[in-house]
Order: C-alpha cells, then structure tokens, then sequence
C-alpha cells in the first residue's frame, strides 16, 4: 500500500517513514527541501534497507500536486509534515506561513476529497492549547487564542481539515497534536538537523555538550514551577513515528469511529528545563555550561499531556523515558560532529 509523506525528509517526516516502511508500506516522500536534505534518503535506506520514491516539489505549486496525484493514483494515505514551523519567524514574515502552511493543504485536501477514499494524518501541535488552564492537558482543553502565526496555521490547518471531512465522506483523518519532540533514531542514521542555531531547547543542550555552542542559555527560572523553569512534556521522536503509523492504520482499516478525531501525542509526564539539564548529564557523564537569563517572550509556564486518548483508542503509548530520548540525541549529535 502506498503512503505519501510530505516533509518526509525531515525530522519527524525522516523517522515516520522508517516506520512505515518498517510496518511494509511503500512510501513515497514529497519534500521541497527548503528545510532539509537529500542525504536524508541516505540515512532512511541504510536503516530499512529501502529507498523511498522521493519527488522533490512544492506543495504550492497547485498545478504539480494535481499532477503528482494523476501519476501516483494508488497513494491510499497521506501524512503530512511539510510546513514552516519556526514560531519568531512566523511572528516576521505571516504571509509567507499562511501560504506555506494553509494553501498547500488546501490543495492537498481538494485532490484527496476527489478519491472515493483517503486517509490523512495531520501533523499539529499543543501550541494550540497555549497555556491550559489545567494540567494534564486533555484533547478537550480549549484552543486559545494563537500566540504566533506558526500556531494560528495549526488551528486554521484543523479547522480546514474538520470541515472537509463534515462534508467528505471518503475523507478520514486524525490531527496528532505533538508536545515537544526530541531524539534521534537508535542507528545514528537519521535525526534533528537544525539549520542555523537551535531554537528548540534539546538541540541546543547537544551542540553545547559537543563544544559547538559556548554556554546555553536558560530563558527564565522565576517560573511558578518546581524549580522555576518552564516545564514541557518531551517526546523521543521513535515514539512519536510510532504514533503517526498506528494512527493511519486506524483509518486505512476503518477503525476510526468518527472521520475527523483529535490525538495528544506526548509522554503524560511533564520535565523542567533543568530536569532535561540534568539528564544530558547523567547520560553524557558531562557537566553542561548553561546560565540563567531573561524569560523568553510568548513561553507559556507549563504543558504535559494527558494521553489517555490515544492510549485507550490508538493502542499507543510512548515507551522511551527522557534518558533514553537524550541518550539517542547526544549519541546523534556526537556522530555529526565527529570530524569526516
Ligand atoms: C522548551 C523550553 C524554553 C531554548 C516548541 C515549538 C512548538 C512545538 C514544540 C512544533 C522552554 C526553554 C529553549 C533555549 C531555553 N513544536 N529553552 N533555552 O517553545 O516548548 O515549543 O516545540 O509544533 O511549536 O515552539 O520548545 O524547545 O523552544 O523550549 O531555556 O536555548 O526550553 O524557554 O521553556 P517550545 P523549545
């Protein structure tokens, strides 16, 4: 069965297609590399031992993704990854978020809502719960007000895909709202390739374990947590590729009970700052040079997420600790580095 994954290339998009392949479906990968690289391709055949059919081709070009699905009529699923997500920026440049992120959904949906039947799984995020009012944060806290355009694309992309499927019987999808992702996959092959310097917290700690990076800065510890930094609910990355194929093949089987649904895909269990500090620590037996600065503007104090959703309905649970996780980003990041 054939599987299209946009963004497949990257970090997420890398590790679910390993997944999928694993689990035996053919998988062909739209990417437009604005935000990734064809090595990647590399680093999923030596895991798998299969190459992915990769078209390199931008979602908003409308005339070549109607054309990519006339010469790919047998695609019975789609996962879609391919979107800007760098929050500052989104904040800078809207336009250019609400065409990268909306119109080529839009077009994606009208080419999938013309098939008698598809199956679509929607990468979101719990950025669209901003701050919850209470933890853990269940599928039906509110969706706040969007703090950046970034998170108003993942509202709007649900909203889109909700009113589709109201009127597309054929159309069955699921949005997983991720926490915060990290890791990279047990085989060194494939993993989180920042370009530029990291915004996201994980990658930063690795780059400043392997010397690349002089000290990381930590964004505030007058938080009211328990020890004053922000607290987020962080997920290996093999969990999560996980989620995404148990997810599909919940429509593709027809197991769905509705044909639009929402997944929270984290851990449950919700980590400070420095409690991800100190697991760097433990398992690179370094000590990690970090200082506290300012809060960083539009970070919300806390988020976890209560799965039980997707544990009593998909049958998933994610299965590696925060230890685990960092090992294998650590294991990563000292492997890119190494001298060629
Ligand atoms: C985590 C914590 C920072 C960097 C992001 C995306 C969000 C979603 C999840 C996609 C915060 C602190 C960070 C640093 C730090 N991804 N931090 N120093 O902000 O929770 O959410 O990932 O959908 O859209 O924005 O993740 O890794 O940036 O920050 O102290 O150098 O680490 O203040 O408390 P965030 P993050």
């Amino acid at each position: 069965m054939k599987i299209l994954v946009t963004g497949g290339l990257g970090f997420i998009g890398s590790h679910t297609v390993v997944e999928l392949q694993n689990e035996g479906f053919e998988v062909v990968i739209i990417d437009d590399c604005s935000n990734s690289s064809e090595n990647v391709l590399e680093g999923i055949q030596s895991i798998t031992g299969k190459a992915p059919i990769f078209e390199k081709l931008d979602l908003k070009e409308k005339a070549k993704v109607q054309d990519f699905f006339k010469r790919h009529e047998d695609v019975e699923g789609v996962i879609h990854f391919a979107a800007s997500k760098a929050v500052g920026e989104s904040v800078e440049k809207p336009l250019l978020y609400y065409e990268n992120n909306i119109a080529t959904l839009v077009y994606l949906l009208q080419e999938l809502a013309a098939k008698n039947r598809a199956s679509f799984i929607f990468s979101s995020s719990c950025t669209v719960y901003g701050q919850a009012d209470t933890m853990p944060i269940t599928e039906n806290a509110p969706v706040k007000p969007a703090e950046s355009p970034y998170g108003n694309t993942k509202q709007m992309g649900e909203e889109i895909i909700a009113d589709t499927c109201k009127v597309t019987p054929g159309l069955n999808a699921i949005a997983l709202r991720y926490f915060n992702p990290m890791g990279a996959h047990p085989s060194t092959e494939i993993g989180e390739l920042p370009i530029g310097v990291p915004q996201n917290l994980v990658p930063f700690i690795t780059q400043t374990g392997v010397g690349m990076r002089e000290q990381l800065s930590v964004f505030g510890d007058d938080y009211p947590t328990e020890d004053g930094t922000c607290v987020r609910d962080y997920i290996y990355v093999v969990d999560l590729a996980k989620a995404h194929v148990i997810a599909l093949k919940r429509l593709l089987e027809g197991k769905n009970t509705m044909n639009y649904d929402v997944f929270n895909v984290g851990t449950g269990k919700g980590s400070t700052v420095l409690e991800v500090i100190q697991s760097f620590e433990r398992v690179s037996g370094k000590k990690l040079n970090y200082k506290i600065v300012d809060r960083r503007p539009g970070d919300i104090t806390t988020a976890y997420a209560d799965t039980t959703k997707a544990n009593e309905q998909l049958g998933w649970k994610a299965e590696y600790t925060l230890d685990q996780a960092m090992g294998s980003a650590w294991n990563w990041e000292q492997k890119i580095r190494k001298p060629s």
